[in-house]
């Protein structure tokens, strides 16, 4: 008898330590210690023992029994404690899950990669430059006279001794400087000025600069250059307007308007009734700015534009609220997706 509840054990050690679930430990308890299970079927055998073994074999089964019950308790523990790192107490596992909202790209974001897209396809690279700007690069290598008011206090933030830079031009001057034409890049940055803000003006902005140097550029390339770009971003039936303008480094200058994109050039609310509404500033490169870079100005000539971000996408999704842009509401970013 000894011998059988010793197999009963060994039986019971192997199939316990291979359970899987609960349910089948339970039917495992059962088939051992259950009413008519092996080890309590012994027991019951135990009157029909002679008298002299029976203190014996009574020891032994109680052991068995006690073993038995304490790999199933063991084991009952060990499947508790890996059900609760999945699922900690006081959750509900058949709750349905929480759903992510998928995240989208800034509608800021969005139009920067199009434009550089579209400048891509034109053959442009990408630069890109410091937004802690020094004088030199900010203002006088781009031909700003040293008391020229963009270098006031009033419209330029200063960081001890450099500039936040006022527009992406000063990434022309560290592309070219130095260096030998063809030059034919696009810069997008962010830049700051000292603006208070309103529906039109933050202090925070991003602008898209362009410029192409080489032998025999005019002011032609840069019209048929921008016409291209604005019929590829706002549809074929864009039309340009250039206008004289003044910026220290480019000369001549202009004003670039497109048709409004709202009435067709009709005139309406938001351009004012006149059917044009203003784009960009471009212009020739000065010759003052590539002799600064080191390059020949009699052999090479250039032209350079650039554009505010918040401004094109305000017209791409005719919002009127440039503030809407920094906000993060999710409410305003999610119509983007
Ligand atoms: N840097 C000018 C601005 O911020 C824009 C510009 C760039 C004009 C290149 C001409 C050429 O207003």
């Amino acid at each position: 008898m000894i011998d059988q509840l010793n197999a009963i054990l060994k039986d019971a050690e192997g199939t316990i330590a291979q359970a899987s679930d609960l349910k089948i430990l339970e039917e495992l308890r059962v088939k051992y210690l259950g009413k008519s299970g092996a080890v309590t079927e012994m027991m019951k055998g135990l009157g029909q023992v002679p008298a002299d073994q029976k203190p014996q074999i009574g020891k032994v089964s109680n052991e068995v029994k006690n073993k038995i019950t304490a790999l199933l308790d063991q084991k009952v523990q060990e499947m508790e404690a890996k059900a609760e790192q999945v699922a900690p107490a006081g959750w509900d596992p058949t709750l349905p899950g929480r759903r992510l909202t998928a995240g989208g790209i800034h509608p800021l974001t969005a139009v920067q990669k199009d434009i550089a897209d579209i400048f891509r396809g034109l053959g442009f690279d990408i630069a890109e430059g410091p937004d802690l700007e020094t004088d030199y690069y900010n203002f006088l290598a781009l031909n700003f006279p040293p008391d020229h008011p963009a270098r006031d206090a009033q419209d330029t933030f200063y960081v001890k001794d450099r500039v936040l830079r006022t527009h992406t031009s000063p990434i022309q001057v560290r592309q070219m400087e130095n260096k030998k034409p063809p030059f034919k890049f696009i810069a997008p940055g962010r830049v700051y000025r000292n603006e208070s803000i309103d529906a039109t003006h933050h202090h925070i902005f991003h602008q898209v600069e362009g410029f192409l140097v080489d032998e025999g550029v005019q002011f032609s390339h840069l019209k048929g250059i921008l016409n291209v770009f604005f019929q590829k971003f706002f549809g074929n039936e864009i039309k340009t307007r250039f206008r004289p303008s003044f910026f220290p480094f480019t000369e001549p200058s202009a004003e670039v308007d497109i048709s409004c994109i709202f009435c067709a050039g009709k005139g309406c609310r938001i351009c004012k009734q006149s059917g044009w509404v203003e784009m960009m500033g471009c212009g020739m490169i000065d010759p003052a700015v590539l002799k600064n870079c080191k390059i020949d100005d009699e052999r090479y000539t250039g032209f350079a534009f650039g554009m505010g971000v918040e401004r094109i996408a305000l017209f791409k999704y005719g919002i009127d609220d440039i503030r809407l842009f920094y906000q993060n509401d999710i409410r305003f970013l999610e119509q983007f997706q």
